[in-house]
């Protein structure tokens, strides 16, 4: 067969949800550059459009988007009948932990019926292959370290991570009832970092307390100080240690989490996303001014309800069973080129710096 013509026989569509977002935007630019076909959707309560047409510049490659409402069951459905749909990656959700202990409804309401929805239209487009975004809240404050996937789950600290745990709790009894489904749940651990063009980055619309964009806002003087949340935890400087990983590392996980669905009926399988290495909040703002020269003056507050000490992983399984590396270290992550440091990028509002992560390395 013609190779032009071989290749595009097996083009495959994914249905991304939450595409406009931090992950899903990123995600998207490999999945293109991978050469599968993307359609995904946003309501855009936490993200611009913007950031696909920045994708589209980044991969020269056209992305389909609706501004559609997972809650909208009823235009999910026509949009599933509309295309002729692979894959679905499940990204969109409410994510904010202290938000989440305010509003409980709203985040049950919006991250476990919006699931339902799309599970719907999903069955009845005849699509069963699906990664969800998972997270490692789903194990609560940790009973050992490195948290295993054979860690219990469902000891959860805040709503947020129970969304997560009662949509994975969903997702199983649904592949034991129905043999076809095949799903892997992906828990990540904490994302950062963005793409090495400087086009694409965290830029949430409604406030946030991430770590890292946070220190972003503090060194180019956007917010006069970080606020440490806890200094007495039971680590060794008593503040958080979290298990960074780059979020391009974290798409191709994704990409590798495909192929993987192709090659294997896993019906439902959880595998952790994270590097294995432990950082804490002080670690990180010290490394931070190490590479960028610039002071980031700190505070500390008391705990946040819902926060737990550590969380770091054994990411050895999901490595092996995608066959998949990351190959970004924390350096990298908060690396970025000091002469662009306070450079306003014109389409980053929420951030501001260009994250150079890749160029220096
Ligand atoms: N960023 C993290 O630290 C982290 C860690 C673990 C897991 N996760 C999970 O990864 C996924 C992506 O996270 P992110 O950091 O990219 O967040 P994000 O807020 O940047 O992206 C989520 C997107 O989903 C959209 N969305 C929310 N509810 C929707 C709905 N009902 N219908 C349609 N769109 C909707 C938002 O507008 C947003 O663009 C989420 O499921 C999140 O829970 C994130």
């Amino acid at each position: 067969m013609c190779p032009v013509l071989s290749k595009m026989s097996k083009q495959k569509t994914v249905f991304v949800t939450g595409g406009t977002g931090y992950i899903g935007s990123h995600c998207i630019v490999d999945l293109l550059n991978e050469g599968y076909e993307v359609i995904t959707i946003d309501n855009l309560t936490n993200s611009r459009s913007g950031a696909l047409r920045r994708v589209e510049e980044i991969t020269g490659k056209k992305v389909t988007f609706y501004q559609c409402d997972l809650l909208d069951g009823e235009t999910v459905h026509k949009i599933f009948a509309k295309h002729k749909i692979d894959y679905v990656i499940h990204f969109a959700a409410m994510k904010a932990v202290g938000e989440s202990m305010q509003f409980p409804l709203i985040y049950y309401k919006n991250n476990v019926i919006g699931t339902i929805n799309l599970i719907e239209a999903m069955k009845a487009n005849n699509v069963y292959q699906m990664v969800f975004s998972s997270s490692c809240t789903v194990y609560g404050d940790p009973e050992h370290l490195p948290i295993t996937e054979d860690h219990p789950t469902g000891a959860v600290t805040n709503v947020y991570g129970r969304t997560k745990y009662l949509i994975e709790e969903m997702l199983k009894d649904l592949s034991r009832a129905e043999e076809k489904w095949n799903i892997i749940a992906l828990r990540y651990f904490n994302p950062v970092g963005a793409h090495p063009s400087g086009r694409l980055g965290e830029d949430p619309t409604k406030n946030f307390t991430n770590l890292m964009p946070y220190i972003g806002q503090v060194a180019i003087g956007k917010k006069p100080n970080l606020t440490i949340f806890g200094s007495d935890y039971d680590t060794p400087d008593g503040t958080g240690v979290r298990d960074y990983i780059h979020v391009m590392d974290l798409a191709s996980g994704h990409v590798s989490a495909l192929t993987k669905l192709d090659q294997e009926h896993l019906k439902f399988k959880p595998l952790n996303l994270g590097l294995g290495h432990g950082i804490s909040v002080l670690e990180f703002v010290k490394e931070f001014e190490r590479l960028t020269k610039v002071h980031i003056p700190y505070e500390f507050a008391g705990r946040r309800i819902g926060d737990v000490a550590t969380l770091v992983c054994d990411g050895s399984r999901g490595m092996k069973e995608l066959k998949w590396q990351p190959t970004r270290s924390f350096q990298v992550m908060c690396k970025y080129r000091c002469s662009q440091l306070f450079s306003i990028h014109p389409f980053i509002s929420g951030f501001h710096l260009y994250w150079d992560c890749l160029a220096l390395i």
